[in-house]
């Protein structure tokens, strides 16, 4: 039997990077992954009928955030946190507690485009503002600076000349985000069980 890491999935809207956590667990390519549970910190969150679907429990969290994530997390012995399209900044204590367990998608090549502000379609809409040819996806290790830990994994997409931020941001999340979040999870987790 292979020895299992315990992730919990934080999300506060659409969950489509959560999806492709599930897609690929369902389909064995995450061997070293228990998914756990899901939390949101939205109640109205689209990601927790996702949850819900595939069977893993979802909670959601509205008040007293982090103490409560905090209570949930540890009453489960909860190895690795996904932050995936969870667009609320952890704590430096929360994070210090989690140091290299907590890992997030960026939908940008890191770093370009990061940092406090750059979040969701507001990233894409910088990027085709500046012109930039080439833009992508990071997956990281969370440290105290938002979007400034560790980079795990990157992959590049081409940005189109007639791209509106809303066709890139589908672009990179189908080409790049689906893609190397759950490759980096099962990376983190494999590394986790194996030290
Ligand atoms: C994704 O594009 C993710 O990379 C981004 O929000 C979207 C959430 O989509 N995250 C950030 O901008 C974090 N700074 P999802 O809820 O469908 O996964």
């Amino acid at each position: 039997m292979v020895n299992k890491a315990k992730v919990a999935v934080l999300i506060s809207g659409g969950g489509t990077n959560l999806q492709a956590i599930i897609d690929k667990w369902l389909e064995g390519e995450l061997p070293h992954v228990d998914l756990n549970l899901v939390v949101s910190n939205k109640k109205d969150a689209k990601g927790i009928k996702r949850a819900e679907k595939a069977n893993i429990e979802c909670i959601a969290i509205t008040e007293d955030f982090e103490e409560n994530l905090l209570k949930e997390l540890e009453k489960r012995n909860i190895d690795i946190i996904v932050l995936a399209g969870f667009l609320k900044i952890l704590s430096v204590d929360f994070v210090n507690k989690y140091h290299d367990r907590i890992i997030n998608i960026h939908p940008s090549l890191i770093p370009s485009f990061c940092g406090a502000g750059y979040y969701g379609l507001r990233v894409h809409e910088a990027v085709l503002e500046k012109n930039v040819q080439i833009s992508g996806a990071t997956v990281h290790f969370v440290n105290e600076i938002p979007d400034g830990g560790t980079i795990i994994m990157q992959k590049a997409v081409e940005v189109r000349k007639d791209d509106t931020a809303l066709e890139l941001q589908k672009r990179i999340m189908e080409q790049a985000e689906w893609e190397i979040l759950p490759m980096a999870l099962e990376l983190v987790a494999k590394n986790l069980v194996e030290e």
